[in-house]
């Protein structure tokens, strides 16, 4: 450049006569940076790669600068490419169904496997929305909610056969795309149904034959001609006897709770008084042996299915004065918090072990085995706390701390809170929708009748 600048003014300076050829320097000088630049433009536009040999001086520079970068960019494509051929790949093979929805909830993308399960074939189903081509009432609401932690499910239209588990995870900006998830529950649901129907029927065949052993013991207890050393056995088969009852008839109830997923009837429930005739029961069985206290929010009534709510909350507190030892305190709660209506049971007992607390709603789960037994339990009495919450689209908490007691709360949803006052004028319970394959198990609104009451208020049931 400075050799440019020389040659182009030193004529002018040292001979102007001369100057012409200065000029002619610069003119040639400007000709060939307009040429490099024009040729690079055109390069660019075109997306033509820069190969060398490139010019001399500034315009070398740029152009292999230039150069790097375009080669950066194309393996970065080519990294992109066979990432997203590995992952088409994968997806593809994944026996699940998968659809992706875009902001509207239309299809986007699905692999193979969602045209059987969803009957959703992509990519002629584009554009499409998933609500027109996989019918069911509840999905929109399912679909539109984004619930990502309860999965739906449902034997699909267009395969009466097959049963769904449906799972949506909403994801992109402001979480408004969806991915759903279809798997094939068929096997395990039939499984599920064997086993549900096999202790169903076994509790139902023992009933019978256990009432009568029952009859008879009690009626050999009560015989005069019984010798005396035989009644203290026929006194603990007759107690054994009574247990086995005990734990038939939790079973069935447990059988009954499983067969719909919801309560067939729901109305408003006094719970304040249910609570009430509960703790009168309670106070018979600790004999004075614990302290009770209790916070009721006598106007706080709830939408649910009486007897279910009532062996739940009783088992609750029941449980508190089973297995704490004298000098408990036990504390009912019964109020509206911020998550919704709960029903808190606290104890200052010993406390649960950490490693029990996940297990405690198994069935037969007992932490002491003989101490439960001897208490009358079955041990299935927070498996039918938890099934019964859960077809309150409720959830049952437990805490507890090792030499600070325990907390059993169930937290109830909003929605089906109810003030005494609008209770009074709530019409007639109601029944639940005719449950059908699909409904079974399916979640979310139960697509139930709407109460609405003078108030204006409405109560889902
Ligand atoms: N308040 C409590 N304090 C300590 N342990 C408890 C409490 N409530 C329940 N448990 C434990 O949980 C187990 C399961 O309870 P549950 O299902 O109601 O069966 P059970 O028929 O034994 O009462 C009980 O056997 C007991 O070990
Ligand atoms: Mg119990």
């Amino acid at each position: 450049m400075t050799a440019t600048i020389v040659s182009c003014i030193g004529p002018w300076l040292i001979a102007p006569e001369w100057a012409w050829v200065g000029t002619a320097f610069l003119v040639a000088y400007l000709l060939r940076h307009l040429y490099l630049l024009t040729r690079l433009a055109l390069l660019i536009r075109r997306h033509h790669r820069l190969i060398p040999p490139f010019p001399r001086g500034l315009w070398g520079e740029i152009y292999r600068s230039i150069a790097q970068y375009q080669q950066r960019g194309r393996k970065g494509r080519k990294r992109q490419i066979r990432f997203t051929r590995r992952f088409r790949e994968a997806a593809n093979a994944v026996p699940d169904g998968l659809v992706i929805l875009d902001k509207q909830h239309r299809v986007d993308w699905a692999n193979p496997a969602a045209a059987t399960l969803m009957n959703v074939h992509w990519p002629e189903d584009d554009g499409r929305p998933l609500f027109e081509i996989l019918t069911h009432p509840d999905l929109k609401g399912f679909v539109e909610t984004g619930e990502s932690l309860r999965p739906m499910d449902f034997a699909p239209e267009h395969n009466r056969a097959l049963m769904l588990s449906l799972r949506i995870t909403p994801f992109g900006e402001r979480k408004r795309q969806r991915l759903v998830v279809a798997r094939d529950i068929t096997k395990i649901y039939h499984l599920n149904m064997i086993r549900r129907d096999f202790v169903a029927n076994a509790s139902h065949e023992l009933r019978t034959p256990l009432t009568v052993i029952a009859g008879f013991l009690e009626s050999l207890i009560d015989a005069s001609a019984t010798p005396p050393n035989h009644r203290r056995p026929l006194t603990l088969m007759h107690n054994q006897a009574e247990r086995m009852r005990l734990i038939i008839e939790d079973l069935l109830t447990l059988s009954r709770l499983e067969m719909y997923e919801h309560p067939e009837v729901q109305e408003s429930v006094d719970v304040p008084d249910e609570l009430h005739l509960i703790l009168q029961e309670a106070h018979a069985l600790s004999k004075g042996r614990h302290a009770f206290s209790i916070d009721i929010d006598e106007d706080l009534l709830l939408l649910g299915s009486q007897p279910e709510l009532r062996s739940a909350f009783s088992n609750l507190i029941f449980n508190a004065v089973k297995h704490t030892p004298d000098g408990t305190e036990i504390r009912i709660r019964w109020s509206t918090w911020s998550d919704g209506p709960e029903l808190r049971v606290e104890d200052n007992g010993p406390g649960i072990e950490p490693e029990h607390l996940p297990r405690l709603t198994e069935r037969f789960y007992r932490i002491d085995k003989a101490r439960s037994r001897e208490s009358g339990g079955t041990g299935l009495g927070l498996a039918i706390a938890k099934h019964i919450m859960n077809r309150h689209d409720a959830r049952l908490l437990i805490a507890s701390e090792i030499d600070r007691g325990s907390t059993f709360s169930c937290v109830f949803p909003h929605a089906r809170a109810i003030p005494r006052d609008e209770a009074e004028h709530t019409t007639a319970p109601c029944a639940a929708p005719e449950p059908t394959t699909e409904n079974r198990s399916a979640v979310g609104p139960d697509g139930a009748c709407l109460h609405r009451n003078r108030a204006g208020r409405s109560a889902a049931c």
